[in-house]
């Protein structure tokens, strides 16, 4: 008997409330809104930590439990439904417990199993790969797929090359098996894959002294390019369709030259990628949900649509997805 599919039934989002604008940047750094812009797509971003400021109370899982209470209310699922829940998150509440256990209590998600993923970047394709597999086992039957990050806990403020890129953001898809046996709807494939020997390009140390998220962003930004491509070619072979099947592209939102460039090498129209980095700057695992609830809410998540899904992060880890609507 061919096994369940998995569907997403819905999405939710939380973002604080404080706006960070390009311009504020040029007040204490040699950089421009001119400059942010026009390298990076990025207008402004959603901080919990503005530069300088002592470091707020909020942390990854209240801003998580936030857009899972959104997710849940718009799927019509209690949360004692939920049989698990798996956060992506570089910037966790603590090593232990994990920052998805404490959503698990504060939720009030009875029994469900919780764990966090570390995949940077690409940590919702991660979460929901694993997600899908225990749904398509029948390990589990409703599973919350959460990225949440406070990347402004992260940031040095007096480097140019990356503090300007990132934002604070949560994202939660409920994942449901789909009863009806049809085979044609729901996630058709996941695609994982890793190259640790790049590590020094993107990383965060988790000892130390110097807690700073660093990055080579030149070199990071060819090899996204070519492995992000690569990924989606794997994912949509995997699922049995084709590239021009794809209805919408939904990338990791790290920079719109990034997103353009993997649309043009997968003649992938521009108008079907979805793109929100003008607002958020790069949110690490909460980029494709914030991306995802956008194009849901304007009516592009359409019955019948191919989405396709991919991310690349830190490590570097490289994932993607096909979902059929
Ligand atoms: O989410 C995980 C994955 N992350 C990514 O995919 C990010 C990938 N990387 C990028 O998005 C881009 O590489 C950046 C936005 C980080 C940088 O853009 P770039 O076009 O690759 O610039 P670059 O690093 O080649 O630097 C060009 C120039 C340099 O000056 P010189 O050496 O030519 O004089 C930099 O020092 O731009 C300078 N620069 C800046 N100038 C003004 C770098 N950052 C800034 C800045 N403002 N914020």
């Amino acid at each position: 008997m061919a096994s369940t599919r998995a569907k997403i039934l819905s999405v939710g989002t939380y973002v604080p409330d404080t706006v960070l604008a390009n311009k504020f940047f040029e007040s204490f750094l040699d950089t421009s809104d001119e400059w942010i812009a026009t390298r990076t797509g990025i207008r402004e971003r959603r901080v919990v930590n503005m530069p300088g400021a002592p470091a707020s109370s909020i942390s990854a899982a209240d801003m998580g439990c936030r857009a899972a209470r959104v997710a849940l209310e718009r799927a019509g699922v209690p949360a004692s439904a939920v049989d698990g829940i798996i956060v992506a998150t570089f910037t966790p509440d603590n090593f232990f417990p994990s920052t998805a256990c404490r959503m698990q209590a504060d939720l009030g998600c009875k029994g469900a199993f919780a764990f966090d993923i570390s995949a940077a970047c690409s940590g919702f394709t991660y979460a929901l790969a694993v997600a899908n597999s225990m749904v398509v086992s029948g390990q589990a039957k409703t599973v919350l797929v959460v990225g949440s990050e406070i990347t402004s806990k992260t940031m040095d403020w007096k480097d140019r090359g990356t503090c300007i890129l990132f934002g604070d953001g949560a994202g939660v898809a409920v994942l449901q098996a789909d009863e009806s046996g049809r085979r044609d709807k729901g996630i058709l494939s996941c695609y994982l894959s890793s190259d640790g020997s790049m590590g020094d390009l993107l990383y965060l140390p988790a000892w130390g002294g110097e807690r700073f998220l660093r990055m080579k962003g030149n070199e990071v930004f060819k090899h996204a390019v070519r492995l992000m491509s690569g990924a989606c070619e794997k994912a949509v072979e995997q699922a049995g369709v084709k590239l021009e099947d794809v209805d919408l592209l939904i990338p990791h939102q790290a920079n719109i030259r990034i997103m353009q460039a993997i649309a043009e090498h997968l003649s992938i129209p521009e108008g079907k990628v979805v793109a929100n980095i003008h607002k958020y700057g790069n949110t690490s695992s909460a980029s494709i949900p914030l991306a995802l609830e956008e194009a849901w809410l304007d009516g592009r998540i359409r019955d019948g649509a191919k989405v396709l899904f991919v991310g690349l992060g830190g490590g570097f880890t490289v994932g993607s997805a096909v979902w059929a609507v």
